[in-house]
């Protein structure tokens, strides 16, 4: 989705994917290698003008040496703040952004403690490489503490109260090198299983859009951050509670490439290519429904007006995201009746 924005603008991507057969092959060269190759990622920054990732899971230490060859964005610091929820939840402390009550878990008797000091029901998450749900358990009642334990022991560990929250909502912007900045609007999403499955936008709530793009904004200006960046909350008692960062383009805002006037890959690319940023206007109610595991019927949904379909071209797999369509329609009312028809046709498997 990188590369179909970059078409337009004349702005020609290669990727480095461990996967020859990644989705982006369809409209990029792949270079196939681990991320982090030394070799192959050397070869890949010596011939582009700036690096960046749309996964946030790369070994920080590989990029770092890459700055002598060229551009980096966002930054590798961002990046490795981001891949670290323990660190993640001191920077929005330190920028006055609420997050859950939350301790740092590395032995059994600390998890006791913490389950004692923050209560149950709780989550126990490694602080490293989770993603989609990936690496957590919910910890409901105290007998359920020592499975949670025994699965992810080995790692470093935090444990987090659980938030009671009527919705999830998450905010996405950009910041271009000149510290030029634009917010999408707020995004309803509803996950399971830990896992995106649908989101609404925009997510009207005057309240909560104000401070969720004053929250963004704290963040990119404290990391000097450069591209597109997006922020997850919980809404608790009216409020919003910061759940995690992304540094890159996020599941909750594949609804702008129909849904507004610039998508959040194009100001991706514009923002770490040094050029203005594009419109967030939003051209009317969005909705966006992930495919997980199978492809529904592309002829059905596409029966359904304002409807686009993405078939990212990977192979089927058990909870694996394999596409996604997004209805625009007019009106929030009319939107909802086009997501509850969609969602009748997509299985998630
Ligand atoms: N402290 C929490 N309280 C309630 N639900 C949670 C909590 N942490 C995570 N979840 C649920 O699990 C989902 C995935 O967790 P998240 O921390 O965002 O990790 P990931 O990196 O997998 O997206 C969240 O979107 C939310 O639905
Ligand atoms: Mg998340």
């Amino acid at each position: 989705m990188l590369a179909l924005a970059g078409y337009p603008l004349g702005l020609r991507c290669e990727f480095l994917d461990r996967d020859a057969a990644t989705p982006g092959g369809q409209v990029a060269p792949i270079l196939v290698g681990e991320l982090d190759d030394a070799g192959r990622l050397a070869e890949l920054a010596s011939r582009s003008d700036v690096l960046t990732f749309d996964w946030e899971n790369i070994p920080g230490k590989a990029l770092a040496p890459l700055r002598r060859l060229t551009r980096i964005r966002p930054s590798p610091t961002a990046l490795r703040l981001s891949q670290d929820r323990l660190h993640e939840k001191a920077l929005f402390a330190r920028l006055g952004i609420p997050i859950a009550r939350h301790a740092a878990v590395d032995t059994r008797s600390q998890l006791l403690a913490a389950l004692s000091r923050l209560g149950l029901p709780g989550v126990l998450k490694t602080r490293r490489l989770g993603y989609d749900g990936k690496g957590q358990a919910v910890i409901r009642r105290a007998a359920e503490a020592e499975a949670a334990w025994a699965r992810f022991h080995d790692q470093p560990l935090i444990y987090e109260a659980f938030q009671p929250f009527a919705r999830e909502v998450s905010i996405i912007g950009a910041r271009s090198v000149s510290g030029e900045l634009a917010y999408y609007p707020l995004a309803a999403n509803t996950h399971a299983d830990g896992v995106l499955r649908y989101c609404v936008a925009p997510y009207a709530n005057r309240k909560l859009a104000r401070a969720a793009a004053l929250y963004l904004r704290r963040v990119m200006r404290a990391l000097d951050y450069i591209g597109v960046l997006a922020l997850e909350f919980f809404v608790v008692d009216g409020a919003l509670v910061a759940n995690e960062m992304a540094p890159r383009v996020h599941n909750s805002g594949h609804w702008t490439i129909e849904g507004c006037v610039t998508s959040q890959f194009e100001n991706h690319l514009r923002a770490i290519c040094d050029l203005p940023l594009g419109s967030t206007r939003v051209l009317g109610s969005a909705a966006m429904i992930n495919f997980l595991g199978c492809l529904p019927s592309r002829e059905r949904l596409l029966g359904i007006e304002g409807l686009a379909f993405h078939d990212y071209g990977k192979t089927p797999r058990a909870g694996r995201k394999l596409g996604h369509c997004t209805i625009l329609r007019r009106g929030a009312a009319d939107r909802n009746v086009a997501l509850r028809r969609a969602l009748k046709l997509i299985e998630w498997t």
